[in-house]
């Protein structure tokens, strides 16, 4: 089962996230993939990914006959202020040239000429679109003009902004990621746009924002009853409402157990209250 954006490209149901495994990347991302993963997410950011060990594990896979055009990958564009000293691309260049140079980068770092999806890691700040903002953004949908990526996104975004996004951008975004927490109804009126205008909406740290839902006992029973883990509840009850969710799990049965979320189905009351259910 995979999902599709409004520009006709076919996007995996579940993506495998590469933050915070340093050393480890490599052979997580190589887990990941033969575990049963296709896409995969990461940032030209050292401070939280390691995009070169990611590229490390997709060689190693290649020669075990993993072909490119088997994965979904997605990196993002980081301004320099979510930047430490390791910035890659000249700090003190124009925004459309650092554009250019980190997506660059980024094709270096994964050993593939096109990624499926890029993002732009943040607006510049939480309140409206600057002309910063619109100058990366253009460098954005310049990338995807040139067929150098599939989809372009943006990730913590306000609904306000992503209104704004869509409706003054030549481009409009096919991907939305996106903190979820529960007590924030899921992210819910960013979700309400996505709809609206057929952008997928992936959801980060779904387990680790929501630690009281997995707690609830409610959902804990709902998960025995299911014969399932209260982490496979949220990730299905996620899917359900249309999300891509993303895991970040450096555990190989965790791993098997989110991609097993396929096989289940919570019933519409179950979506319902688990919906409505730190509110
Ligand atoms: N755009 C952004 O600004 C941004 C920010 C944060 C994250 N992200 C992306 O989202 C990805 C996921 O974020 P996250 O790590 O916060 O996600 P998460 O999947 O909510 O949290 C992972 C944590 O949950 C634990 N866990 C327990 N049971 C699990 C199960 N069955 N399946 C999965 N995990 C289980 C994991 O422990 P075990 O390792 O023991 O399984 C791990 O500690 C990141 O890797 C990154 O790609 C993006």
């Amino acid at each position: 089962m995979g999902l599709t954006t409004y520009n006709h490209i076919s996007v995996p149901s579940f993506m495998y996230g590469t933050a915070w495994k340093k050393d480890a990347t490599a052979w997580l991302v190589e887990l990941a993939v033969e575990s049963g993963f296709t896409a995969i997410d990461t940032a030209n950011q050292l401070i939280h990914y390691d995009e070169a060990r990611v590229g490390e594990a997709l060689q190693t896979l290649a020669h075990k006959g993993v072909k490119r055009e088997a994965l979904f990958l997605q990196s993002k564009f980081t301004s320099a202020d979510g930047q430490d000293h390791r910035t890659p691309y000249d700090p003190s260049a124009d925004l459309t040239t650092q554009v250019q140079q980190s997506f660059d980068s980024s094709l270096q770092h994964l050993h593939t000429d096109y990624l499926d999806s890029y993002v732009l890691h943040a607006p510049f700040s939480r309140r409206g679109l600057g002309a910063a903002d619109w100058e990366v953004w253009e460098a954005m949908e310049a990338l995807h003009q040139a067929v150098k990526t599939k989809l372009i996104g943006v990730s913590n975004i306000t609904a306000g902004q992503l209104a704004q996004l869509c409706q003054e951008a030549h481009v409009r975004p096919m991907m939305v990621q996106n903190r979820c927490f529960a007590v924030k109804t899921w992210d819910g009126e960013v979700r309400e746009i996505c709809q609206d205008q057929g952008i997928i909406y992936q959801g980060f740290s779904l387990l680790t924002a929501n630690r009281d839902v997995l707690a609830e006992p409610e959902v804990c029973a709902l998960a025995e009853r299911e014969g399932v883990v209260p982490a496979q509840v949220v990730f299905r009850f996620a899917m359900q409402v249309g999300m891509l969710p993303l895991t970040g799990t450096a555990n190989q049965q965790h791993m098997l157990e989110d991609l097993a979320v396929e096989r289940i189905s919570l019933s519409a009351e179950e979506v319902q209250f688990i919906e409505t259910i730190m509110l």
